[in-house]
């Protein structure tokens, strides 16, 4: 794994934080990388994702249904999500005009969906199954602590 990645899961492990105060450490850690314009939790209740920690501009999705844009559709198809262009994906919510792509980990704790880590990023394809691998490391973490 990368070493920036490394570094940022080492600097968790070594938090004593807990619940939305560890959340919004990642997020915050998650700013330093390059390509991660925007980063943020959601939080599942019922059938509605509430947006929790982030790092950035405020967004306009701040309820999103299951089912609905990337991240809606991340968990009713109970799936993790790699968006290439956002531009061509027909169920997709903008919360900027300068996002080219996006990523939707879920966060799970014995099968259950607690919420998502989403990433935004102003490049077509800046995300890979590394960073899937990064941020699945880091949404088990979440999950461990989420209070
Ligand atoms: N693009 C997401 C909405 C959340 S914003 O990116 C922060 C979607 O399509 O669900």
């Amino acid at each position: 794994m990368r070493e920036e990645f490394v570094s940022i899961l080492e600097a968790l492990d070594e938090s004593a934080l807990s619940g939305y105060d560890f959340r919004q450490l990642a997020m915050d850690q998650l700013s330093f990388l390059d390509e991660y314009k925007w980063s943020g939790v959601y939080v599942l209740v019922g059938e509605t994702l509430f947006l929790d920690a982030y790092n950035g501009d405020a967004p306009e999705h701040k309820e999103i249904p299951v089912g609905r844009g990337v991240c809606g559709s991340a968990v009713s198809e109970n799936r993790n999500k790699i968006i290439e262009d956002v531009r061509t994906e027909s169920n997709y919510l903008a919360c900027s005009v300068l996002t080219r792509s996006e990523i939707v980990v879920l966060i799970k704790q014995n099968d259950e969906i607690l919420g998502q880590i989403d990433i935004d990023g102003h490049k077509v394809g800046a995300f890979t199954s590394e960073d899937e691998a990064f941020l699945s490391q880091m949404a088990q973490r979440l999950a461990d602590r989420w209070d």
